[in-house]
């Protein structure tokens, strides 16, 4: 790839949410050097719009063991328990660094942590800040803290593929500023270590809580470089998704389980509780069997929604613990407090993601991964509410500790990248760029082959549908000699392709139904065949 301009940093973080700002701030604060590539603004990734909070065993009684037990089950067999370990023991204390940083967490008259209770949690274990908001704050306040510390920052670049030596160790980044013209906008960034923290791709659905950032940028990037990637089949649908229409597509307004945490019900049209009776938990049930629970009852009753009913909660409580979700709401026409909410499940999270191991190190040296975009095996075949943040957060604080030591040990020493190395920046002839509006087709393709409810059959159709998708660019590249115009959008949507075409086919594979797999043709578990993990590597370009 031609570069038009270079710049070095021992460390370079790609994303800005809980894990990459954290990230950054712990190696800065040792003395790296650290540049941070966000491809939109500094708080434009998920965590900004989390809701409910971030779990840990922070209440009186509760206990790292109990926060484990809850996650393991959520996690359906196939969660890590190591991994686990070290995120509910190393939670707490990560939780009090980040309110150290400037982070404000709701608290009652005696000055307590407020906890709330979410789906798969036995007791309240949430904390909370802005009733609803605790993304925001917990981004305000890291990405305060970033610019005190006077941290280097590129906002507006996609971080394209990563560079590797001869030796095909971790040599920096190729990335597209946006704004600089096209072309003109790729440069690099020569790095002795690499933090894919760019969250999640949401975006491969139609509706998804995901921001439009959310195209699973890190996870193709580390594919093309040859990183083990794993359980992508594993994609979370949230539950309880305000339903704004069937043909709604991109960002859909959450409605956080925290809602269900304090008492709401969901029902049907008729007004029935559907959920009590399914399971011990009802509506608190982990968010797999929810979804699952609404998604019948839909299919039974040939409704497009169902309704989470909180009208008791009265105006007052909807005020002040539900500011967020109140507003959106009334923006589209519904008053929680006097009517019931429509809801249907919506893509939400990735629980597969970047192998890595319990220093968030993955399979290529030098690169490590963190957040949504890793799978450090905490969440299993399907995470549990709220670890998500304190993921992002303590696996963040071991990457940094980490590349500090190897830059101080010379483990991560500067690389020169190899002129012809494993890397691939742009299009090829075998994967030229397809056009930006093939981003709604492969939502398309995905909502109905690969969504809550899949088959053989429908997994099937949904690669046929992707494989058509690059075929065509590849017969434009034949018919035309050129590729679609290399942009952020293009980029973007080779992204959502290869990140989908994993995930079909580890769909596809995996022959029973476990976690948020669900596969109406293998409605059961089955322990003997898919104990395990689905681990995808593919062969870089040139390597
Ligand atoms: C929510 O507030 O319901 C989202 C919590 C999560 O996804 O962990």
């Amino acid at each position: 790839p031609a570069h038009g301009w270079a710049a070095r940093a021992d460390v370079v973080v790609i994303g800005s949410g809980v894990a990459g700002l954290t990230a950054a701030l712990r190696c800065a604060a040792e003395g790296a050097k650290v540049l941070i590539v966000t491809k939109a603004l500094l708080d434009d990734g998920s965590t900004r719009w989390a809701q409910g909070g971030i779990a840990a065993a922070l209440g009186e009684g509760d206990t790292p063991a109990q926060h484990l037990s809850d996650t393991l089950v959520a996690g359906a067999g196939l969660c890590d328990e190591e991994a686990v370990r070290t995120l509910v023991t190393e939670g707490p204390d990560a939780v009090r660094r980040l309110i150290a940083t400037g982070a404000t967490f709701d608290t009652g008259e005696d000055g307590a942590i407020l906890l709330t209770r979410e789906g798969g949690h036995h007791r309240r274990r949430i904390a909370h800040a802005g009733g609803d908001a605790t993304g925001a704050e917990i981004s305000r306040a890291l990405v305060e803290a970033v610019r005190a510390a006077g941290i280097e920052t590129i906002e507006n670049a996609l971080v394209l593929d990563l560079l590797t030596d001869a030796d095909g160790r971790t040599a920096g980044v190729t990335l597209h500023v946006m704004g600089e013209g096209q072309r003109d906008g790729v440069g690099a960034v020569r790095a002795r270590a690499v933090v894919l923290a760019t969250g999640g791709m949401g975006q491969v659905f139609s509706a998804t809580t995901n921001p439009a950032v959310s195209t699973g940028d890190g996870v193709a990037l580390a594919l093309r470089a040859g990183a083990e990637v794993s359980d992508l089949e594993f994609v979370q649908f949230h539950p309880t998704v305000l339903f704004l229409g069937a043909g709604a597509e991109g960002q859909q307004p959450l409605v956080s389980e925290a809602v269900r945490g304090e008492g709401a019900h969901l029902v049907d049209a008729d007004g029935v509780r559907f959920m009590v009776g399914q399971h011990e938990l009802a509506e608190l049930a982990p968010r797999d069997i929810v979804a699952k629970g609404i998604m019948r009852r839909m299919l039974e009753t040939g409704a497009e929604h169902m309704y989470l009913d909180a009208r008791h909660f009265g105006a007052r409580m909807w005020e002040e613990r539900f500011p967020t979700i109140l507003a959106a709401c009334r923006s589209h026409g519904i008053d929680p407090v006097t009517e019931p909410i429509p809801v249907a499940p919506a893509a939400h999270y990735a629980s597969g993601g970047v192998r890595t191991d319990l220093r968030g190190r993955t399979t290529v040296a030098g690169l490590y991964a963190c957040g949504e975009v890793a799978c450090t095996g905490v969440h299993g075949a399907n995470r549990l509410a709220s670890n998500s943040l304190l993921e992002g957060l303590v696996f963040a604080e071991r990457i940094a500790a980490d590349i500090v030591n190897g830059l101080d040990d010379g483990t991560l020493r500067p690389g020169e990248p190899a002129p012809a190395g494993p890397t691939a920046a742009g299009p090829t002839a075998e994967a030229p760029l397809p056009e930006a509006p093939v981003r709604y087709e492969i939502q398309r393709i995905m909502t109905a082959g690969a969504g809550v409810l899949r088959s053989a059959d429908s997994l099937s159709k949904a690669a046929d549908g992707l494989r058509r998708i690059a075929e065509q660019a590849r017969e434009d590249l034949r018919r035309d000699g050129k590729t679609a115009q290399p942009c952020v959008e293009t980029w973007e949507a080779a992204n959502l392709h290869l990140v989908a075409s994993v995930l079909v086919a580890a769909a596809s594979m995996r022959e029973e139904t476990r976690g948020c797999h669900w596969r109406e043709d293998r409605p059961e578990r089955d322990d003997d065949n898919w104990h395990r993990h689905i681990v995808t590597r593919l062969t870089p370009v040139g390597g």
